[in-house]
């Protein structure tokens, strides 16, 4: 680990508190002066650290809040001209991608980014909680391939956001079908996958690819925390870079649908998945407002993922199906 990095994770790990230049250097055995070249290095990379006199150094609270400048920088030159918004707060990403469509502002691969929403759209009509610990993204992508694929775009970001998790926050995180990420037994991050269809030819033009990621659980529902766990993203720098990473690894993996045959990402889909080999209650057509209730499900074991994303299931009677939407739950 560099001295930097050091620091950033002295300063990280003391969030609650200043810590002097002087403790910084004696708990990782450098000297004050490369401490402070440190924290210079870092403010210049956007962390926001304050230093007070005869108190030492704390990440700032609003050290938390992603820039455009910030998101741009960790997007790359590449990425950033695809079109970055980036907003404190909106209503909802994936709303103000399809108003920013409108107004032709949008390509392939553009990214809307909030700190907090206040309408966040979550699967089947539900809504989703969006305090400002957290990271909404939609990524715009406009397919070049037949609309039957479209599934797999939705597998293609459950995987994207996956190994970005495991690079940047260095967790490990699970697939639950279909596209909803877990560390251990707490939901992480959601995706909700929206098309817009042209007008006049019906034809498909573009998916919003709608991510929500949780970098802290601090402010939620007594509820909500029994289900969702958060990565280890809470500063604005590492939520730059967790953003910038799901979006580069979603575009290449959409790239692998454009070129045919089966993606690269498909085996990788499988091995995270958190569901293959166990038992379920499969959900048709049934709106569940709690989901922790098996109340109205038909149980049945996953033997599998087909090439196309579907559920392999096999049910009590001995029947078999491949379910290609509707929801499962972890029989527990
Ligand atoms: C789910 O788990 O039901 C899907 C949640 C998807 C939430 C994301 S946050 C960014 C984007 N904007 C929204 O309003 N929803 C998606």
């Amino acid at each position: 680990m560099t001295v930097k990095d050091e620091v950033l994770k002295t300063l990280k790990n003391n969030r609650s508190r200043h810590i002097s230049g002087e403790e910084i250097s004696e708990k990782i055995g450098v000297s004050r002066a490369a401490v402070w070249k440190a924290v210079k290095a870092l403010r210049e990379e956007g962390y926001n650290i304050e230093a007070v006199t005869n108190k030492g150094y704390a990440m700032a609270e609003s050290g938390q809040l992603v820039s455009e400048e910030l998101l741009c920088r960790a997007l790359g030159p590449k990425l950033k001209r695809n079109g970055v918004f980036c907003y404190d707060s909106t209503d909802s990403t994936n709303l103000q991608a399809k108003r920013l469509m409108l107004e032709g502002e949008i390509r392939h691969g553009s990214v809307v980014f909030a700190n907090r929403q206040t309408a966040g759209r979550g699967r089947l009509g539900r809504s989703f909680n969006s305090p400002e610990q957290g990271i909404y993204v939609s990524i715009v992508v406009k397919p070049d391939f037949d609309m039957s694929k479209s599934v797999l775009v939705t597998v293609a970001a459950a995987v994207a956001v996956a190994d970005a998790i495991e690079a940047v926050c260095g967790q490990d995180a699970g697939i639950k079908w279909v596209n909803d990420i877990y560390i251990g037994d707490l939901k992480v991050c959601g995706i909700l996958t929206e098309a817009e269809t042209d007008f006049e030819t019906g034809i498909i033009d573009s998916l919003i690819i709608g991510i929500g990621v949780n970098t802290s659980t601090a402010g939620f529902p007594a509820e909500l925390k029994k289900i969702a766990g958060c990565v280890n993203a809470e500063d604005a720098r590492t939520k730059a870079d967790l953003t910038a990473r799901i979006t580069e690894n979603t575009l290449a993996n959409v790239a692998e649908i454009s070129e045919g045959g089966q993606p690269g990402f498909m085996a990788r889909y499988r091995s995270k998945s958190i569901l293959i080999g166990r038992e379920i209650m499969v959900y048709k057509g049934i709106y569940r407002e709690d989901p922790t209730s098996e109340l109205g499900g038909i149980p049945a074991r996953v033997e599998g993922i087909d090439d196309e994303g579907g559920l392999m299931v096999a049910y009590e009677d001995g029947k078999r199906e491949t379910l290609t939407s509707g929801e499962v739950s972890i029989r527990l």
